[in-house]
């Protein structure tokens, strides 16, 4: 059966469609947003050699026709040179303001192909089709798109909302276990910020999630994708209630400039980390009952994840040091450190009233 979640935007609200096997059926789901039988699809080098011929037959199928363009896989395709190289591409291909252009990908062809699609001829429309756990329940959803910077990352970019995102489940089977877990970090948040239920929820399908479990994964990503609809509908261009979707990203980001942003750490692990260290900041605040980290911390162990800094191969900077690489995050305002904290599992708000000291203090008991 399918799954429909909708992102309530106006005139520019669109649908999420979820589905074991749905990009054998690419075709028929994006036809009605044609006005020509073509589509421009960009991937990475190994999306494309694992599922671009399935989306390239569906929509054969339905009589359209499809050029593609590969990029490399990873991070570093996340900049100038390759978005330079996509849109110039798109402009040979002779894309129109009324054509369609798919990311088929994970969070990088995403980012990169929705900037692509913001920018190109002041904004064309575009699909996304996520192809990792982190995309599915995140980067696909909402219309943050862009690249890095030398100066950091995601310091590019534009809100630009896809016209609709096509999620498959079985398209994970292929995600190495090491990819899933770090999408994992992103759903567990979802939990933590608003569903203690799912939270617990969490904690009894996790492992099956991990496992291949397509129901269970099917119901988890149907819940992250809810949520986010809801938040993003609320407040699209992160004024207030979508700050609540970077619990955990003050750390991570720290933590991903300490390592170069390299396989070191991936996002999603960071994220899981970066929300252990919130929710033991929020309890050293008295805001959150003593036992939640140890309670996150138990199930991220159980899922076999990364959880303190000591889980992060190769020397890590000192906690000071980390402080200092928080300050360069997008979410600083007038030089002010931001927060997400729990008020408990499933209840999180935004703060700019914390300590540096108090954070320091959490990073040294966490190595
Ligand atoms: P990614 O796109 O680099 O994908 C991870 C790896 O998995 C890549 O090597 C890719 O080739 C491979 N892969 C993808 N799908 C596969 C599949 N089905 N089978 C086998 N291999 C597959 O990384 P990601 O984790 O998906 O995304 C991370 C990016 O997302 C970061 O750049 C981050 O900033 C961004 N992000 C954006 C948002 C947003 O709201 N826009 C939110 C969260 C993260
Ligand atoms: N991933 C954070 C956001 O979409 O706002």
């Amino acid at each position: 059966m399918m799954d429909k979640v909708n992102v309530d935007l106006g005139d520019r609200s669109y649908d999420i469609l979820i589905q074991s096997g749905l990009l054998k059926a690419a075709g028929q789901v994006i036809k009605p947003f044609l006005t020509r039988p073509r589509v421009v699809v960009i991937t990475d080098e190994t999306v494309a050699a694992l599922h671009l011929y399935t989306l390239g037959n569906a929509l054969a199928q339905d009589g359209i026709e499809m050029t593609a363009l590969a990029l490399p896989a990873g991070e570093e395709t996340k900049g100038w040179p390759q978005f330079t190289r996509t849109v110039e591409w798109l402009l040979d291909q002779k894309v129109e303001r009324q054509d369609i252009v798919v990311a088929l990908g994970g969070g990088v062809i995403g980012d990169l192909v929705g900037f692509a699609a913001a920018v190109l001829r002041r904004g064309v429309r575009f699909v996304q089709i996520p192809t990792t756990l982190l995309a599915q329940v995140d980067s696909s959803v909402g219309g943050k798109t862009g690249i890095n910077a030398p100066q950091g990352k995601n310091l590019i970019g534009a809100f630009h909302q896809p016209s609709l995102v096509l999620i498959d489940i079985d398209i994970l089977q292929t995600l190495p276990r090491r990819a899933f877990l770090a999408g994992y970090g992103e759903v567990v948040k979802y939990g933590l910020l608003g569903d203690a239920d799912f939270f617990e929820w969490l904690e009894q399908n996790g492992p099956d999630m991990a496992l291949g479990d397509t129901a269970a994964r099917g119901a988890a990503i149907k819940r992250c994708c809810q949520m986010k609809a809801d938040i993003v509908a609320r407040d699209e261009t992160e004024q207030g209630d979508r700050a609540l979707l970077n619990l955990g990203h003050t750390f991570c980001h720290a933590l991903e400039a300490a390592t170069g942003y390299s396989d070191r750490l991936l996002h999603g692990e960071g994220v899981a980390i970066g929300c252990a260290l919130a929710t033991d900041l929020s309890a050293r605040l008295g805001l959150c009952s003593q036992e939640s980290p140890g309670r996150l911390r138990a199930h991220l162990r159980a899922m076999g994840m990364k959880v303190d800094l000591s889980d992060i191969p190769g020397d890590l900077p000192t906690s000071d040091k980390l402080v200092e690489l928080m300050g360069q995050d997008k979410k600083v305002v007038a030089g002010q450190l931001r927060f997400v904290l729990l008020r408990e599992i499933g209840d999180a708000f935004v703060t700019a009233d914390v300590d540096p000291a108090l954070v320091k203090a959490v990073l040294d008991d966490a190595r």
